[in-house]
């Protein structure tokens, strides 16, 4: 089985990326699994520090080793992690990747604690992959009315992100291109600055991370691919598609079994998961 760093090494190299898609419990984990099952691709599960919370950061860990033991390609991030001390726990739980989110501290105490969590990343024995992330771009994968106040002004500087790879040695990099976190309700997304990605992937030569995808267009989705996003992150379309499902599973009887009615969410986040899939595959 292959390491997710030969994956994203593998996707980078063919200008294709990895979808990587947020989980709060097992019925969405097994439905994004499937859908990648089903067209034959690798796929990323990332939990934020919320998300941990709720599902437990070891369950999550668990839950998707037992899919890899049967041995689906399958991936498991602890995303937009805040603290060197969550970092840790992810590292020790066994996670494939970590994102060290310090995109709301200056630039230097960012670059002094992704360094950290790679130093610990480093000592675990394991090929554990480090995230960091350069400027903000929201908190929260919801649908929103506006866009969060700052979010997505302090866009990423090729030069910048230079240094802050160069010093902190992560692997990876989330910048700040356009992209939001959370879907608007009434408007569509802002474009994404292609031309932007394509000078910090040249000057940082890692893998990019697009981070709040849900609501960007597929001709964006596409550029933003070509020119050097090897991994798409995706929450609130597939967070808005579950909760149309249950609650169309609870409207439609008086259904008690949660299998059954939380079957109809998982099956409508599915079909969104594999849309995506399609798309970040053959862009
Ligand atoms: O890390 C998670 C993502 O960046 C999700 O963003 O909710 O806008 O799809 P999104
Ligand atoms: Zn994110």
């Amino acid at each position: 089985m292959r390491t997710l760093r030969e994956v994203i090494e593998d996707a980078r190299g063919r200008h294709v990326a990895i979808g990587h898609f947020n989980i709060s419990d097992s019925t969405q984990l097994n439905a994004i699994a499937e859908a990648a099952r089903e067209l034959g691709v690798p796929v990323m599960i990332g939990a934020s520090e919320g998300e941990r919370s709720f599902l437990g950061t070891r369950q999550a860990a668990a839950l998707v080793k037992a899919f890899r033991d049967q041995g689906q390609e399958i991936y498991m991030n602890a995303d937009h992690t805040k603290s060197i001390e969550g970092i840790k726990e992810a590292i020790d739980a066994g996670y494939d990747e970590v994102l060290f989110d310090g995109s709301e501290l200056p630039l230097e105490e960012n670059i002094a604690k992704a360094k950290e969590a790679v130093a610990y990343a480093r000592a675990s024995g394991r090929d554990v992959l480090v995230e960091g992330e350069l400027g903000y771009i929201g908190r929260s994968s919801a649908l929103l009315d506006k866009i969060p106040e700052g979010a997505g002004l302090d866009k990423t500087d090729p030069e910048t992100a230079k240094r802050f790879v160069t010093e902190s040695g992560v692997d990876m990099l989330a910048p700040s291109v356009g992209n939001i976190h959370g879907m608007l309700k009434n408007a569509p997304e802002p474009r994404l600055d292609i031309e932007r990605i394509g000078g910090i992937s040249a000057a940082t030569n890692i893998p990019l991370v697009l981070h709040g995808g849900s609501g960007n267009s597929e001709e964006d989705f596409r550029a933003a691919i070509k020119n050097g996003m090897a991994v798409v992150h995706i929450n609130t379309e597939i967070r808005v598609a579950y909760r149309k499902g249950i609650e169309a599973g609870l409207a439609a009887s008086d259904e008690v079994a949660p299998y059954k009615y939380l079957a109809v969410g998982a099956a409508q986040l599915k079909e969104v998961v594999k849309t995506k899939l399609q798309l970040f595959t053959n862009p």
